[in-house]
C-alpha cells in the first residue's frame, strides 16, 4: 500500500489535480484554507461512498437556487463541492441531498421557501436517508433560523451566505453528530479563493468581483445579509478568467451587487473601470458583461472605458428603483431625478447603441401620486429596453419597515399594473431598433420552442431565435434580424 496524501502539506494550486480518494483521510485536517475543505470533500467523499455500497445505488443531490446572479453563482460552488464528494445530480427533490440556496429581497422568495419545505417533509419520510440543507441571503436572518429549528426541525444543515465554502465540512459534521448542523456567520473579511465550482454552461459564466454592499438603501435588506463590501483582487480575478477562457468560456458576467465601487477596499485601490480595460485584454475571451451598477458612483473613467473595450457589451443595467428625487432622498438613494436622467444622457452619447433596463419599485412607504408619475416620466424619457418592476416588500429589520405611510397594497396594485404597461409598450418599440440588420449572435440553447432551431443573445442583451443545431451552441454566429416580435428578433444566419 502506498502512502496517501496529508493536505496539509499541498500547495493550494496543485489541490484541483489531486483525486480525492487518495487523500489521508485520517490525518487531522488542516487548519487554512483551500486545503482544509478539500480534506473533507475526501471524508465526505468516502461517507457517501459507503452510503452508496450499503443502498447498493449513487447517492443523489438536488439543488434549487431563488433570487439573483450572485446565488447563482454561488449554486455553482456548491455544486462543484458535491460533485467533488461524489454525489450524482438529479432533476428534483427526490434525492438524497437536498439544498435550496435561498433569496430574503422580497417576502415572497421567503414563502416559497417555506411552502416547500413541507413539501420536502413528506419526501423525508418516504427517504430516510435524504438530508436537507438550507443556506443563502433568508438564513442570515436570525428570525428564520428560529423558526426553522422550532417548526422545521427535519431540516439538517443550515448555514449563510458567508461560509458557503464550508458545506463539505457541515455535511462532514452532519454525518458525524446525527443532529442538525447550524452554523451562520454574522459578516466576514475573507474571500476563499480556489474552490472547485460547476458551470451551468460550459461558454459563459458569472465572476464574482465583489461581495456585499454598502450602501444601505432603505427598503433593502442585502447589506444587512451579505455584508459588508469585500473587493477580490485584481490578480485573482484575471486568472480567474484567463482559467476560464482555456476551459471554452468567451462571455464572463462581472458580479457584485455594487460593482461601480469595485476596488475602494483593496490594499492597492483599483478602479472598476481599470479592472474591465485589464479583463478587455484577456485573449480568447469574447464578451464582457457586468451587473450590478449603483447610479450614484458609475464615473466618467467608466462611462470611458465601456466606450472604448471592444468586448465589453453594449447593455448597462441601471437600477433607477424610483423617479421622484423626493422618494429616492428617502430611499437613501444618493442621486436625484435630474442627476439619473443627465447620466443616462452622458452614457447614450459615449455609446450611441447602448441598451438600458433598469429595476423599479412601486409604493415605497409615503410614494404619492405625484411621486410615481416621475417614475412613469423617467420611464418614458429613458425609453428603457426592459425593466424589471416590483411591489415594495417590507423587510424586517430595514429602515423603511419602521415608516409609518405605507401605501395600500389596492393602490400600489394599480399603480404597478399601470407601470408593467408602459415599460412593455416601450420595450416592444425599442427592442425592434436593430432589425434587417446583421447582428453577432452567442448562441446559448435550443430553442424550446421550436425545432431545429437555437436560441442566443446580441451584445445588447436582446433573444434571438434562428435555424440551427446543437453545434452553434457557444459559439458566436452573424445573424441576419428578418421580424422583431417586441422582445426577441427572429433571425437566420448571415
Ligand atoms: N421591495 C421590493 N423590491 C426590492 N428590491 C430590493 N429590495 C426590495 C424591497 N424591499 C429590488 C430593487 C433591487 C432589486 C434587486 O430588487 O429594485 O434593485
Ligand atoms: Fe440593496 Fe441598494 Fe445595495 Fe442594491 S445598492 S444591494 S438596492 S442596498
Amino acid at each position: 500500500m502506498y502512502n496517501k496524501i496529508d493536505l496539509r502539506e499541498v500547495p493550494a494550486e496543485r489541490l484541483k489535480e489531486i483525486s480525492l480518494d487518495l487523500v489521508n483521510i485520517d490525518a487531522q485536517a488542516p487548519e487554512f484554507e483551500p486545503n482544509r475543505q478539500f480534506y473533507f470533500m475526501a471524508k465526505a467523499r468516502d461517507y457517501v461512498k459507503r452510503k452508496s455500497a450499503e443502498l447498493g445505488r449513487p447517492m443523489t443531490f438536488f439543488t434549487q437556487t431563488f433570487g439573483c446572479q450572485m446565488n447563482a453563482r454561488d449554486s455553482e460552488k456548491l455544486l462543484g463541492i458535491l460533485e467533488k464528494i461524489g454525489y450524482q445530480e438529479t432533476t428534483d427533490e427526490h434525492a438524497d441531498f437536498v439544498l435550496y440556496n435561498t433569496c430574503t429581497v422580497r417576502e415572497n422568495a421567503n414563502l416559497r421557501v417555506y411552502g416547500r419545505l413541507g413539501y420536502l417533509n413528506t419526501m423525508k419520510k418516504k427517504n430516510p436517508h435524504m438530508m436537507i440543507a438550507l443556506c443563502g441571503c433568508m438564513m442570515q436572518e436570525p428570525e428564520v433560523v428560529e423558526k426553522i429549528k422550532k417548526s422545521y426541525r427535519f431540516v439538517d444543515i443550515i448555514f449563510g451566505t458567508h461560509n458557503i465554502f464550508k458545506l463539505a465540512e457541515l455535511l462532514c459534521m452532519r454525518f458525524e453528530e446525527k443532529k442538525m448542523v447550524v452554523d451562520i456567520w454574522k459578516d466576514t473579511d475573507r474571500i476563499v479563493e480556489d474552490l472547485p465550482t460547476e458551470r451551468k454552461y460550459s461558454f459563459k459564466s458569472g465572476v464574482n468581483i465583489m461581495f456585499g454592499c454598502n450602501n444601505f438603501c432603505s427598503y433593502c435588506i442585502v447589506p444587512y445579509v451579505r455584508g459588508r463590501e469585500r473587493s477580490r483582487k485584481p490578480e485573482d480575478i484575471i486568472a480567474e478568467i484567463k482559467r476560464l477562457v482555456a476551459d471554452g468560456v468567451v462571455e464572463v458576467m462581472l458580479l457584485g451587487q455594487n460593482v461601480n465601487s469595485y476596488g475602494k477596499n483593496l490594499e492597492q485601490p483599483v478602479t472598476f473601470a481599470e479592472l474591465l480595460r485589464q479583463v478587455n485584454e484577456i485573449p480568447g475571451l469574447e464578451r464582457i458583461r457586468f451587473m450590478t451598477s449603483h447610479p450614484k458612483d458609475l464615473s466618467d473613467d467608466l462611462i470611458e472605458a465601456m466606450r472604448d473595450c471592444d468586448k465589453v457589451c453594449r447593455h448597462l443595467h441601471l437600477p433607477l428603483q424610483s423617479g421622484s428625487s423626493q422618494i429616492l432622498k428617502v430611499m437613501n438613494r444618493r442621486y436625484t431625478k435630474e442627476q439619473y436622467l443627465e447620466l443616462v444622457e452622458k452614457i447614450r452619447k459615449a455609446v450611441p447603441d447602448i441598451a438600458l433596463t433598469t429595476d423599479i419599485i412601486v409604493g415605497f412607504p409615503g410614494e404619492t401620486e405625484e411621486d410615481f408619475e416621475e417614475t412613469m416620466d423617467v420611464v418614458r424619457r429613458v425609453r428603457y429596453d426592459s425593466a424589471f418592476t416590483f411591489i415594495y416588500s417590507k423587510r424586517t429589520g430595514t429602515p423603511a419597515a419602521k415608516m409609518e405611510n405605507q401605501v395600500p397594497e389596492d393602490v400600489v396594485k394599480a399603480r404597478f399594473d399601470r407601470l408593467l404597461a408602459e415599460v412593455q409598450k416601450i420595450s416592444s418599440e425599442v427592442c425592434g431598433r436593430d432589425v434587417h440588420t446583421v447582428q453577432k449572435v452567442l448562441v446559448e440553447e435550443l430553442d424550446d420552442h421550436v425545432e431545429g432551431y437555437v436560441t442566443g443573445r446580441m451584445s445588447n442583451n436582446t433573444v434571438v431565435h434562428f435555424p440551427g443545431n446543437a453545434d452553434l451552441i457557444g459559439k458566436i454566429v452573424d445573424v441576419y434580424l428578418e421580424e422583431s416580435k417586441g422582445f426577441y428578433y427572429m433571425g437566420k444566419q448571415a
